[in-house]
């Protein structure tokens, strides 16, 4: 089997490198986007927690001068099985870049990186939600192979930062990617 890779270097056209690594407890406030996103602040240091259990895994791309401009997470494993079971599907979410820093292949990018770093784990599919009116991001899934194979409510809530419980409701579709075509788990088997 080949070792497992955590980290990688990405190069913009214009010759800027982007290194994708995993995510540092001192990377959580860059992850924010100067205030953009720092309703999840407390979802991210969750996850991050959950990092270091290695249930979840968080990977940010990072420009030379330390801007946090990218970042996807993946449960690895996860009590709502039908998403993660630890050693067959993960689920990617969260996924996202720097709007300066779209259309030059980074997202396309991690998507492969991820796919990788799963198949050198051993897992046969990937599952994501993409929102129903994200035509870019569920052009960009399809092209790296992506199939939706139904849709989801796309109900969640989150505690903001100043502890208030948010209700989400985003209708999404449900994409799989089946990593080893011949495995035995195929798109929609369960
Ligand atoms: C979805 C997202 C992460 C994609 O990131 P990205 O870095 O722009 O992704 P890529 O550059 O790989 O692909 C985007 C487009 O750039 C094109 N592209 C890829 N490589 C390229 C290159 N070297 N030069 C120019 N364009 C390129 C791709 O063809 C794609 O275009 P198309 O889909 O119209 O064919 C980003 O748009 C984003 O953060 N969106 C908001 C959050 C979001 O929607 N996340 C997904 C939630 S499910």
């Amino acid at each position: 089997m080949n070792q497992v890779q955590l980290e990688t270097i990405f190069r913009m056209p214009d010759g800027l490198n982007i290194r994708i690594r995993p995510a540092r407890v001192n990377d959580l406030p860059g992850m924010e986007w100067d205030g953009e996103y720092a309703h999840f602040r407390k979802l991210y240091r969750q996850h991050f927690q959950n990092s270091r259990t290695g249930y979840t895994r968080i990977w940010v791309a990072e420009t030379e001068a330390g801007e946090i401009i990218g970042q996807v997470f993946l449960l690895l494993y996860s009590r709502q099985n039908e998403l993660a079971d630890g050693l067959h599907r993960a689920y990617m979410f969260s996924f996202r870049v720097k709007p300066d820093f779209r259309n030059h292949g980074l997202g396309g990018f991690m998507i492969e990186f991820v796919e990788n770093y799963l198949l050198t784990r051993g897992f046969d599919t990937v599952r994501l939600n993409v929102g129903r009116d994200n035509e870019q991001a569920r052009h960009l899934y399809e092209k790296h192979g992506y199939k939706v194979v139904g849709p989801e409510e796309g109900r969640w809530r989150y505690e903001d930062q100043f502890g208030r419980w948010q209700h989400v409701h985003e209708p999404a579709w449900r994409m799989i990617k089946n990593l080893k075509p011949n495995s035995s788990e195929t798109e929609g088997s369960d």
